[in-house]
């Protein structure tokens, strides 16, 4: 059993309390946060998913700073859910602790900080992996694997949408402060920015236009990514949705002999229309890209491997295309 500490216990660092004890590879030996509420059994939940597994605390230490947490010897990985401005901070400590570390998206907030980070892990034998859940997630992966292969011909478009209600949960209303959470832009839309890497490479041209909102910063934004002898992609990130609308994460694809679809308001399947023949469901995984990405990462450290779904080299470029965005906004 790996033994994990998680740095930030709020909406997603419980949500791998329960996908890490769910992979049943993880004991959760400590977790810190500043906010004694959050330690407390029952803790109030946040966030636009609902969490599953074992939530409860009972055995594990409590701590109410990260460095004290890392400071524990019994603390082999260090999880870093905390306000996406702390990432770099916690980051680089951990490293320093000699830690394995695994840090919510995105993984910084501005790429200069992603990049001192990468400077620091140069000769370091630990493993360090940004939680970029989507790749993970069963119908996207299947449709990446897809892409990969070939079997259905070039991609000719894509468009992908993720769109919420304001999120509001946040500790000290950080997600609507720009210059800790970055928007919807940083936040919530770098889900698809970083498949679309993931998938397709960097683009060769970005255009992008928004919302802009007074203190939070981008709360709505559609981005057009062109690839030369490539697919043209679109992307729609907004959390400026209406309260009762429900958080939803789509894609559709039109490639040379196939249209794929997902919709999260509709199923969790990817479907499938080729050109021939009816329409098909592949099988998925069932688990959800939380348990997926965390058994992954506890699997790589079992063989004794770095982790290749998703590198820091590609989190960051991720972090600069979003950047690049914005600056196609002004
Ligand atoms: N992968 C996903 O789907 C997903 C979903 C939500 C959030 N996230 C990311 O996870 C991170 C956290 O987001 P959240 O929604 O859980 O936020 P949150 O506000 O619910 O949780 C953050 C927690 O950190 C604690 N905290 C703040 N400063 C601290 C400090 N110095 N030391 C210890 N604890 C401290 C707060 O008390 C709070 O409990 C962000 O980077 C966010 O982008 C990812």
């Amino acid at each position: 059993m790996h033994k994990v500490g998680i740095i930030g216990l709020g909406f997603i660092g419980k949500m791998h309390l329960g996908s890490l004890r769910r992979t049943g590879m993880a004991e959760i030996v400590a977790v810190a946060d500043k906010n004694p509420a959050n330690l407390g059994q029952g803790a109030a939940q946040g966030g636009n998913i609902a969490l599953e597994g074992d939530l409860s605390l009972d055995g594990v230490k409590t701590y109410s700073d990260g460095d004290e947490l890392l400071a524990d010897p019994d603390v082999e990985i260090a999880l870093v859910a905390l306000p996406t401005s702390l990432h770099k901070e916690y980051v680089l400590k951990a490293i320093r602790a000699g830690k394995h570390v695994m840090c919510e998206k995105p993984f910084v907030r501005h790429s200069e900080e992603g990049k001192e980070i990468l400077s620091a892990m140069k000769g370091c034998d630990k493993n360090l992996m940004v939680l970029q859940c989507i790749r993970f997630w069963p119908a996207y992966a299947k449709a990446y694997d897809y892409v990969q292969s070939g079997e259905y011909g070039k991609v000719l478009s894509a468009h992908f949408v993720r769109n919420s209600p304001k999120p509001t949960w946040s500790w000290d209303n950080w997600l609507l402060d720009n210059p800790r959470g970055g928007g919807a832009l940083v936040d919530l839309h770098i889900h698809d920015v970083d498949f679309v890497n993931y998938c397709f490479g960097k683009p060769d041209k970005i255009e992008a236009a928004g919302v802009k909102l007074p203190r939070e910063g981008v709360g709505d934004i559609m981005a057009l990514y062109t690839y030369q002898g490539g697919p043209v992609v679109t992307l729609h990130g907004a959390w400026n949705f209406m309260p009762k609308f429900p958080f939803r994460m789509a894609f559709s694809m039109s490639l040379e002999k196939a249209s794929f679809e997902f919709n999260s308001m509709v199923d969790m399947n990817l479907h499938v229309y080729p050109k021939e023949g009816g329409e098909l469901v592949p099988e998925l995984d069932s688990a959800d890209g939380y348990l997926l990405e965390d058994k992954y990462f506890l699997e790589c450290i079992d063989k004794g491997v770095k982790p290749s779904i998703v590198t820091p080299e590609a989190a960051l470029e991720s972090v600069v295309l979003g950047e690049q965005e914005l600056a196609a906004m002004a």
